[in-house]
């Protein structure tokens, strides 16, 4: 069942298209995310879902019904920004409680759910507290539980681990995910932060300047990504660019220099002609080493020199400078047993064409 469909949605903010014709569907229980950098168009993407900004053009549709004309109240939707200002001077108990009060529930009945929220977030005993007396993520997760508490057909989280330290925002991101899990709410989470939606989402929506580029899952997005702005902006690639020479059935050579070339496998969702110029993307971690003199033969073995090397504790950073004069980076575990280069070694670098992702330039 679709939970969420936007059809072909415009904004303009005066002469700025700020969201260009977004198509999505989010499937039921989805933890759907939309990633993309700085002013992409994300924030104003979620605020029209939630009715808080009009649409100039398309559709949403919230489990089927048309809901593009609809108050904020009338859609059923919980937003937690960035910023979750909680009321100061009212307690957890009555900051979670605040919506229900609204819709006048009576006060036992708003207890009960509250301590229920409170569980689910875990933060039972925290009622008579004030947000002042809570720590950054704690009061985050009392955010969540106010959100929750109106059982909303959506939950839109707008980059709400943001202003939380790396261990806390770690930790956040494994509540989340469980809390998702124990609730199976239709959630759409907005972040410019690419590892938070790896390790998080079922699929990720890929946002450049107010357009949807591509849809997969985090492994379709980080392993063979559709466009070349995806390869580039998730996680740290090599590219070489090149032209196509040759075309055959299960593969393909691109010559990157005066007389050097790459073979790459075909790829139906990459298809390209003779004589296309392209460009061949390989992830950092996927390049191996060999010594200088190793019987290799086969296909993308370079010779190179390490220029380079940066430690960044879970691995290091190698730069070779191929003979052919591009730079290659490697990034390699700092396992006991990986071999260790030193600045100036000679080696052979292995650019395996089962991870070589070859892309055409856009004309
Ligand atoms: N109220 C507004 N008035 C005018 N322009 C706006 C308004 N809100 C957003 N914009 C513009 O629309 C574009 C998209 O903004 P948006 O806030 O949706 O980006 P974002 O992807 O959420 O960015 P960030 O990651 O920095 O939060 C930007 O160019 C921004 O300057
Ligand atoms: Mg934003």
């Amino acid at each position: 069942m679709t939970a969420l469909q936007l059809e072909k949605i415009d904004k303009y903010f005066g002469k700025t298209k700020a969201v260009d014709g977004v198509s999505l569907e989010v499937q039921e229980n989805e933890m759907f995310f939309l990633l993309g950098t700085s002013g992409c168009g994300k924030t104003t993407t979620l605020r029209m879902i939630a009715g808080l900004e009009q649409v100039d053009g398309g559709a949403i549709r919230i489990k089927g019904r048309d809901v593009t004309r609809l108050t904020p109240q009338k859609r059923q939707i919980a937003l937690v920004f960035q910023n979750w200002a909680l009321f100061p001077h009212k307690t957890i108990r009555d900051n979670i409680g605040f919506g229900l009060k609204m819709q006048k529930q009576p006060k036992t009945d708003i207890d009960a759910q509250v301590e229920n929220m409170l569980q689910v977030v875990g933060l039972p005993g925290f009622e008579d507290r004030l947000p002042g007396q809570l720590s950054g993520g704690q009061q985050q997760r009392v955010a969540l539980a106010r959100a929750l508490v109106l059982n909303p057909n959506l939950l839109l989280l707008d980059e709400p681990l943001s202003n939380l330290d790396l261990n806390t925002r770690l930790r956040m991101r494994s509540e989340l995910v469980e809390v998702h899990r124990r609730l199976g709410l239709t959630t759409i989470f907005v972040t410019h932060d690419q590892t938070e939606a790896l390790a998080m989402a079922d699929r990720i929506a890929l946002m450049e300047d107010g357009k949807l580029l591509e849809v997969g899952t985090p492994h379709e997005i980080y392993e063979s990504p559709h466009t070349e702005f995806t390869a580039r902006f998730i996680g740290e690639k090599n590219s070489l660019q090149g032209t196509v020479s040759a075309v055959s059935d299960t593969e393909q050579q691109v010559r990157f220099n005066e007389d050097s070339y790459l073979s790459v496998p075909v790829s139906s969702k990459h298809p390209v002609q003779e004589g296309d110029r392209v460009t061949v993307f390989i992830n950092a971690e996927k390049i191996r080493f060999f010594k200088a003199d190793a019987d290799t033969g086969g296909d993308n073995y370079f010779q190179g020199t390490v220029e380079n090397i940066m430690y960044l504790g879970t691995s290091n950073k190698y730069s070779v400078k191929l003979q052919t004069g591009e730079t290659i980076v490697h990034d390699q575990q700092t396992t006991q047993d990986a071999p260790k280069y030193e600045k100036g070694d000679r080696l052979q670098v292995h650019l395996d064409p089962a991870h070589c992702i070859c892309i055409k330039e856009k004309q």
